[in-house]
């Protein structure tokens, strides 16, 4: 039997080229060796305030980019997280064994409750939620961007601590980074991380963005006081732009050193402008397809949500089980 993966990804902002290197990328090709389930985690969302009607608009859109760029309902399952209640059930019990120290110490928790004025349970509750989306389907490989890593780190406590006080229940979950690219910064600010929430015109490149807007924020983006490209002294920016250039390309170390070293600034932009577009401008097109036939997204995440709820209900019942709650 095929090994299991899943992931998740939130329908908030513009999915951006940070979350297609850091993960979807890698989701797209490991899809064929796994059983695999991808999930727009909307429950995650709402964690902080979302407008309705954008938010409904978000989910779709996502699916087509998700479909777009590769993903293939023949062989993974694509599930809006909201349509499988079990999510939120196993979250609740998983609630139960977490230790609040725990949660209080996630970064993630504490960066966004400096930047918030009223901070919601559920973002604090957010970590548990995503380990249940990983236990539910006791999945073995989570394909993630490296900030991630600390909540997959969580997701392992739980799963442990859970295993122990009630018998061996879940499988372990194991962290999978790609090889380049797992934490893309911004464009205008190279000591931040690229973020969907985060606006300014300069910060992103949103995976719809048309060529001409690409090349546009590339050559704004932020380098150093050197004049060319310089791998051994090169700063933050200059280094993001190469790591773009080789995530996009899969180019080796050694061709990143000869191509590129005294290359001027100007250059490298335009380089990595046209490895971005190449990339970008196949996936957009069939964006265009896909999305032209209203039916085809929703009936995907339907038959997605239908494929994987038996083994979400499967783990459910056997989480009652261990901890006595009642199964007629
Ligand atoms: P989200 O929606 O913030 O991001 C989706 C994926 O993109 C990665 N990512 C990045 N990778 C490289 N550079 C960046 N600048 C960058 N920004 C984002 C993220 O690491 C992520 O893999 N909590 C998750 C969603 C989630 C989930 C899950 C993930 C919910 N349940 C279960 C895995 C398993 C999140 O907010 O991702």
């Amino acid at each position: 039997m095929k090994k299991r993966v899943l992931s998740g990804i939130q329908p908030t902002g513009s999915p951006h080229i940070g979350n297609y290197l850091g993960a979807l990328k890698n989701w797209a090709k490991i899809q064929y060796d796994y059983d695999s389930i991808y999930c727009i985690v909307d429950l995650h969302a709402i964690t902080i305030y979302q407008d309705p009607a954008e938010l409904r608009g978000k989910i779709l859109e996502l699916a087509g980019m998700l479909l777009a760029l590769g993903i293939d309902p023949k062989h993974s399952s694509l599930v809006v997280q909201s349509s499988v209640p079990e999510h939120a059930e196993l979250a609740w019990m998983l609630t139960c064994v977490t230790p609040i120290g725990w949660l209080e110490r996630m970064t993630q928790y504490k960066a966004k409750t400096e930047e918030q004025e009223s901070i919601s349970d559920g973002l604090l509750q957010y970590p548990v939620l995503m380990a249940a989306d990983i236990l539910l389907y006791q999945a073995h490989v989570v394909p993630v961007g490296d900030d991630q890593t600390q909540h997959l780190e969580l997701a392992r406590d739980i799963a442990q601590r859970f295993n122990s006080l009630y018998g061996e229940t879940f499988t372990m979950p194991e962290t999978r980074l790609p090889t380049h690219g797992a934490r893309i910064m911004g464009l205008d600010d190279p000591d931040k991380k690229m973020s969907k929430s985060t606006t300014g015109e300069g910060h992103a490149i949103s995976l719809l963005d048309p060529p001409d807007r690409i090349r546009k924020k590339l050559m704004r983006a932020t380098t150093d006081s050197n004049p060319a490209v310089d791998l051994d002294t090169m700063g933050p920016g200059v280094s993001n732009l190469l790591s773009i250039y080789q995530a996009f390309t899969e180019a080796s170390d050694d061709s990143i050193r000869n191509d590129f070293t005294g290359l001027r600034y100007g250059d490298l932009k335009k380089r990595v402008a046209e490895a971005v577009v190449a990339a970008l401008e196949p996936m957009q097109q069939r964006y265009r397809e896909i999305t032209a036939d209203s039916g085809y997204v929703a009936k995907v995440l339907a038959e997605g949500a239908e494929r994987v709820t038996p083994a979400a209900r499967d783990t459910v019942q056997k989480v009652k089980r261990a901890m006595g709650l009642y199964t007629p």
